[in-house]
């Protein structure tokens, strides 16, 4: 069993794909081609914002919004301790300081309620995590984040396609970021990511800025990168969005149907296992599928000696990662967050997850949590 399958993708969409990528080779502009405008237009549209600035790579996407909003040294930005490390690092890396506010345990996503407390006069942004594929309580965030002047980035890697309040994700603040990864729930060939927004302007300093900070050939105001989407890429998420929707059906339904056959697997022992907790008025695209379980170590091994891959996301929680070490953050900071990085396993999760491989996994899942620990003796 694959823990992510993208051949199953591939075999459907071969011809749209291969025709699409077919036709860049022809036209030769593999770099800003036809396909890049067209899938902006199309992303844009799709999402519901004025602009889409398609990019390199999720955390291009990350690093370009902060450079457009003029964040730098000096400038704090408030993020969520519990993501991929990209939240934080691009953060760092444009000199600016992260901060973090602890996480809510039921969704993974930063607190609203821990936000004001972190405001300070050098807060510049805050930049919410929508983990595992549910956007964060982006009201809640705007309002604090507004009545502070603080602009809202959504780092939205792995909630595209996720609906929150009946709005997208990516659309619900002052800027969204998005990645492409290709196990992403729209993933490329490769890398790649997107920026939306409704801000004229800063969508065309983050054009700018995915060219070198170049706003005419070889005349640059501002500081840039390498930071542009291939025209193959676009081709093949192109391809990917004709059939985006109904991927995103299956991973709702697919999501749901893995939380009923553990809570039924469960029922003479509930909450040894927790199941994610969707928000009412949230839309989860499940990134991953991800649980917590008791003795974390020993469930990998049982799960993998039945055949069922799993993975952990992430087991070290970003405030205490050695690169941001000159932070002081200690174990204890941030317990929630910590908490969740030695308890949760994510299970296999994709469009293409049929109910008899779902049945096998909670049955691996009941197994290997039956079994006893061992004790440290
Ligand atoms: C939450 C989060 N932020 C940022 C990124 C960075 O995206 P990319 O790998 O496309 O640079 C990822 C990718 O895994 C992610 O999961």
């Amino acid at each position: 069993m694959d823990f992510i399958d993208l051949k199953s993708q591939y075999r459907r969409i071969k011809p749209s794909v291969d025709a699409r990528i077919a036709r860049v080779l022809e036209h030769g502009a593999y770099v800003m081609g036809p396909e890049v405008v067209e899938l902006e237009q199309a992303l844009a549209r799709w999402c519901g914002t004025e602009h889409c600035v398609s990019v390199a790579s999720g955390t291009d996407a990350l690093l370009i919004s902060l450079m457009a909003l003029e964040i730098g040294p000096g400038d704090e930005v408030i993020t969520s301790p519990f993501s991929f490390f990209a939240s934080a690092e691009v953060i760092a890396l444009v000199g600016a300081t992260p901060v973090f506010v602890d996480i809510d345990p039921r969704t993974y996503n930063l607190d609203p309620a821990g936000l004001e407390a972190a405001i300070t006069s050098r807060t510049k942004a805050v930049m919410p995590v929508s983990l595992y594929g549910q956007c964060a309580d982006f009201d809640a965030i705007n309002a604090i984040a507004g009545r502070h002047g603080l602009a809202v980035i959504e780092d939205g890697a792995q909630s595209f396609g996720a609906s929150y309040k009946g709005r997208r994700s990516c659309s619900l603040s002052r800027v969204g970021a998005t990645s492409f990864f290709p196990s992403k729930p729209l993933g490329a060939y490769g890398d790649a990511g997107a920026l939306f927004t409704d801000d004229e302007g800063l969508a065309q300093r983050m054009r700018e800025i995915r060219l070198h900070g170049q706003d005419r050939r070889y005349h640059h105001p501002r500081l840039g990168l390498t930071g542009r989407l291939d025209s193959i890429q676009a081709a093949v998420l192109l391809a990917k969005l004709e059939i985006f929707d109904d991927e995103l059906s299956a991973r709702v339904r697919i999501g749901a149907r893995y939380t009923e056959l553990i809570t039924e697997a469960f029922r003479d022992q509930p909450g040894l296992v927790s199941t994610p907790h969707v928000e009412p008025f949230n839309t989860c695209v499940y990134a991953q599928y991800t649980i917590e379980v008791p003795g974390r170590e020993f469930f990998e091994t049982r799960m993998q000696a039945r055949g069922i891959p799993t993975a952990v996301h992430y087991p070290l929680p970003v405030h205490l990662q050695p690169a941001l070490g000159h932070l002081g953050l200690r174990e204890g900071c941030y317990p929630h967050a910590e908490a969740a990085a030695r308890r949760v396993i994510s299970l296999p999760m994709h469009p293409y997850l049929t109910e008899e491989q779902q049945v096998r996994v909670v049955q691996a899942v009941r197994e290997a949590v039956s079994q006893p620990l061992p004790s440290n003796r």
